[in-house]
């Protein structure tokens, strides 16, 4: 089959916890190969050609988990650039983020700018990871920068979707085609609720740590099939 490859996927990268569950761990250790995940799934998507790879790691209602798992969480960062910066690096992949980093520890703040930094000029995949990214409140955040355009401007300023979508955090970026979810949640969880109006939805029993190559192409193959018909006929 002639793979119609989605210029931007979007995955809600789920399971982890239950992953390493089953396998009598702590659910760190479900984040930790989740996180390894993120990087094969990024170079298979280089390798496949998709132009933007947006991966929700840490929600705004994450801050909600017991302490020493947000920890943990907030720590990964770190942890998966120090080990995979300088490959995604030479694969050409630019790092980007979306979401406020300033609620993170210095370190993490300072080792996602390293990496944005030191891959923007690369012109393969973006990889964007979602951190302290929450829909509703990038929504919010959209809407009062437009408001205070308004009062600088000393009046109601004419806005139209493309116009809004330039105050949310994916500005630039291109439309979402794909999104996939992991683990067999049937929800959004607050992510992308804007960019993914026309997106097509998949959803995967696997968990994260367990997605591979394979099961993206498939993945693909069922993107390929589908009639995305945007309204019309
Ligand atoms: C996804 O895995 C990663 C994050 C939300 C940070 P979970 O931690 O939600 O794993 P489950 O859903 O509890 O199995
Ligand atoms: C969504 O997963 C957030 C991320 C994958 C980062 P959650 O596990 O937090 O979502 P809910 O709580 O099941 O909706
Ligand atoms: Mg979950």
């Amino acid at each position: 089959m002639e793979l119609n490859i989605p210029k931007h996927i979007a995955i809600i990268m789920d399971g982890n916890g239950r992953w390493a569950k089953k396998r009598g761990m702590p659910r760190t250790a479900g984040h930790k190969q989740g996180a390894e995940n993120i990087r094969k799934i990024a170079i298979a998507c280089n390798e496949l050609g998709v132009q933007a790879l947006t991966c929700y790691a840490f929600s705004t209602e994450n801050w909600k988990r017991p302490e020493s798992e947000v920890e943990y969480l907030c720590k990964l960062p770190k942890l998966f650039f120090h080990r995979y910066l300088e490959e995604l690096r030479k694969n050409n992949i630019k790092v980007t983020f979306l979401g406020e980093l300033d609620r993170f520890p210095k370190e993490t703040r300072n080792v996602i700018e390293t990496a944005v930094e030191k891959t923007k000029d690369n012109t393969g995949l973006i990889l964007c990871l979602a951190v302290n990214y929450g829909s509703r409140r990038e929504i919010m955040l959209a809407a009062q920068q437009y408001a205070s355009t308004c009062l600088e401007q000393g009046n109601v300023v004419d806005l139209d979707e493309d116009m809004f979508a330039s105050y949310l955090m994916t500005n630039g970026m291109p439309e979402v085609d794909l999104m996939i979810r992991t683990s067999g949640e049937l929800r959004i969880s607050n992510f992308l609720l804007w960019q993914l109006a026309y997106a097509e939805f998949i959803f995967t029993p696997i968990a994260w740590p367990d997605f591979t190559k394979e099961e993206l192409v498939k993945a693909i193959e069922e993107y390929t099939l589908r009639h995305r018909r945007f309204g019309g006929l």
